[in-house]
C-alpha cells in the first residue's frame, strides 16, 4: 500500500506530523507500506486562481496549474497511491492557510470535473487544536465532506484537542488511531 502524508502544519515536528507519525507507525504493522511525507509550506502548490478551467463542459482539463497539487493527486488518479493522511492545524477556528490553499484546489476535481477519483482511494483527516476534545467536530466533519466530494473514501477523522500528543495527554488519542487504522 502507497501513503501519501501532506501536511498543513509548517511545524515539522507539530502535533500534525506526531500524529501522522503514530497513524503510520501502526499501519506499517498491519501492510506491506511505501509512505511518501510532505509539508505543504515546503511545496510549490498555488492558490485555485477560479479560471473555471475545469469545468469548461465542453473541454474539461486538469487544473491549467502544474505544480506539486497536481503531483500528489496524479498519483491518486493513476491509482499509485492508495491513502492520502492529510493532517492540518486550527488557526483562528479554522484549517490554516496552507491546509485551505491545498484543498481549494480540490475545486478541479469535483464530480462535475473530468478529475474525479473513480476508484475511490482511502482518507483519513487530522485535525489538531488547543481547546478540549471535540470543540471543532462539527467544522472537521464538515471539511471532511470535501474530500468525499473530490471521490476519496474517508475512513476516518482524528479530531484531537487539547494540544496533543505534544501535552502528554494522548491515552484517549491512542485508542481513536487504533480504531482509524482498524479502518484503512
Ligand atoms: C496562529 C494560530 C492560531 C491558533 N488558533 C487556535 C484556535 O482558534 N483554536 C484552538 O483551539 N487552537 C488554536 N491554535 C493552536 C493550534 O491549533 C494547536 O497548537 C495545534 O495543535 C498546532 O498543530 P501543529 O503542532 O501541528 O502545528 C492556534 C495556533 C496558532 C499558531
Amino acid at each position: 500500500m502507497k501513503t501519501i502524508c501532506v501536511i498543513a502544519s509548517p511545524r515539522k515536528e507539530g502535533n500534525c506530523k506526531q500524529i501522522t507519525d503514530m497513524i503510520i507507525d501502526k499501519i506499517d504493522h498491519n501492510h506491506e507500506n511505501t509512505t511518501e511525507l510532505h509539508f505543504i509550506d515546503d511545496m510549490n502548490i498555488k492558490p485555485c486562481q477560479g479560471c473555471m478551467g475545469c469545468r469548461n463542459p465542453e473541454n474539461p482539463q486538469p487544473c491549467i496549474i502544474d505544480d506539486d497539487f497536481r503531483k500528489i493527486m496524479d498519483q491518486f488518479t493513476n491509482e499509485e497511491a492508495d491513502l492520502l493522511i492529510f493532517a492540518a492545524p486550527n488557526y483562528f477556528g479554522e484549517i490554516n492557510a496552507q491546509g485551505h490553499i491545498f484543498m481549494d484546489r480540490f475545486y478541479s476535481m469535483t464530480q462535475k470535473t473530468s478529475n474525479y477519483l473513480k476508484n475511490n482511494p482511502k482518507c483519513v483527516v487530522v485535525f489538531t487544536y488547543g481547546a478540549s476534545d471535540g470543540y471543532y467536530d462539527e467544522y472537521i466533519n464538515s471539511r471532511s465532506h470535501l474530500f468525499e466530494s473530490i471521490g476519496f473514501d474517508v475512513r476516518g477523522i482524528i479530531s484531537a484537542g487539547r494540544g496533543k500528543p505534544t501535552s502528554g495527554d494522548d491515552e484517549d488519542l491512542i485508542s481513536k488511531i487504533d480504531e482509524v487504522v482498524n479502518k484503512i
